[in-house]
């Protein structure tokens, strides 16, 4: 009897510490990861110079999340500035400039999982603002103006796996409505030229709970 109420000591610990991992109101989940930002295929095209191309980078991603209910959360994304190489295809591809942004993002997110549960895929779906700045030509004298700043929507997904009660694995993937404009004050350009450059973004981390 001795070993039965062992194993049901253990049982009711390991079922307490399962519910200290339950997702409650309140909680703050802090995670740091890999993020790569892959901007979509043909990014503008330019009357008479050719096709431009915006590739992709990565960074240190890091996200915050407060849940305002078991189920029911705020992300906010942030990450180190990106630098992307900008690349015309006009028969043959040179890169003609790089330029540096910041995409912050902010998403509400549905966890529909039981909140007990360890393993806890969300969506999301939020409003970005994307900031570029260091806009450079590559070789002097080409056609490379600055970008606007660009507000647009964004959908996310992810999945959480609780590690222990405060470390937690995660992967998530977002799209983001990314549209700017390369800006016509550059004289070889002479008007602005739009730039969708509508990346799909993926982030690999580990986070902590608070
Ligand atoms: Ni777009």
């Amino acid at each position: 009897m001795k070993l039965v109420s062992t194993l049901l000591a253990t049982s009711i610990a390991a079922f307490g510490s399962s519910q200290v991992m339950a997702y409650e109101a309140g909680d703050i989940m802090v995670k740091a990861g890999v993020i790569n930002v892959a901007p979509k295929n043909d990014n503008a095209s330019i009357t008479g110079v050719g096709k431009v191309q915006v590739k992709d980078d990565t960074q240190l991603g890091l996200t915050g999340t407060y849940m305002v209910t078991p189920q029911i959360g705020i992300e906010v994304l942030a990450a180190t500035p990106f630098k992307h190489k900008i690349e015309l295809d006009n028969g043959s591809t040179s890169t003609i400039g790089t330029t540096k942004h910041l995409p912050p993002t902010v998403s509400a997110q549905y966890y529909p999982m039981d909140p007990s549960s360890a393993i806890q895929p969300y969506v999301g779906a939020g409003l970005n603002m994307t900031f570029f700045f260091d806009e450079a030509d590559a070789v002097k004298g080409n056609a490379l103006g600055p970008l606007g700043d660009s507000f647009g929507l964004s959908v996310s997904a992810g999945i959480n796996y609780d590690i222990d009660d405060k470390f937690l694995a995660n992967v998530a993937i977002w799209y983001i409505d990314i549209d700017t404009e390369l800006e016509g004050s550059n004289a070889a350009l002479g008007k602005d030229y739009d730039v969708e450059i509508d990346p799909l973004v993926f982030m690999a981390g580990v986070g902590y709970k608070f």
